[in-house]
């Protein structure tokens, strides 16, 4: 399968990094054919601007614009990896859905009904926090994990058939905590 995994933390040496590098051999191996759009290495402008939204209004698409959603629409499966930062993903990451996911490719209206554009991919949300595994599930805050991204961004444009891994806990983790989540990042491979 043709995968692009979004990932978003400023850090190379983080435990986030040490995922991603799992989970890019473990797909590799499986036989995936893999892109990475690491936003904080590249540098992405997540800002979407007044010109880009003029552009966007005449029913063009800016170049840059143009560029990612050719990235989009060449996978069909798409990983996010991302630690959960106030109850969301980095803001870097929510700019690149800003930027990407516009009307007309990621989704449409027909009347008053939304279309979404992406239906026929899968995806895999991969999010480490800093909260407990308790805390999450004894507040209101567990389904605060799943609306920016799951329901409000993928759900919107028609992806239904998302896979969660959410690690809990993970700037206390021991080694062998650690070693078994790199573990399971390596055999997303074979659930992909
Ligand atoms: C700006 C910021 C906001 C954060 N917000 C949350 C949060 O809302 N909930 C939570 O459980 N952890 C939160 N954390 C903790 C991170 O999610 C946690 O440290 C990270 O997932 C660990 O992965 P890493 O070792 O790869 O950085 C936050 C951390 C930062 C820097």
């Amino acid at each position: 399968m043709k995968v692009l995994i979004v990932t978003a933390h400023p850090n190379p040496e983080s435990f986030n990094h040490a995922m991603l590098v799992s989970m890019v051999s473990g797909l590799e191996s499986a036989g995936h054919e893999v892109k990475i759009k690491d936003l904080y290495a590249e540098n992405f402008d997540p800002v979407l601007k007044a010109g880009d939204l003029a552009v966007l209004q005449t029913g063009e698409i800016p170049s840059r614009i143009q560029v990612e959603q050719e990235v989009l629409l060449w996978a069909e499966g798409l990983i996010f990896l991302y630690p959960l930062w106030w109850f969301d993903r980095p803001a870097i990451l929510k700019g690149w859905f800003d930027v990407v996911f516009t009307n007309q490719v990621a989704f449409g209206f027909e009347g008053d009904s939304v279309k979404g554009l992406l239906k026929h991919k899968k995806a895999l949300v991969v999010i480490t926090a800093g909260g407990s595994e308790d805390y999450f599930e004894n507040t209101d805050a567990m389904p605060l994990i799943h609306r920016p991204v799951t329901d409000g961004t993928l759900g919107f444009c028609g992806i239904d058939n998302v896979q969660h891994k959410i690690y809990f806990d993970v700037p206390g983790l021991s080694d062998n905590e650690r070693k078994k989540i790199l573990n399971e990042m390596v055999a997303i491979g074979q659930i992909f």
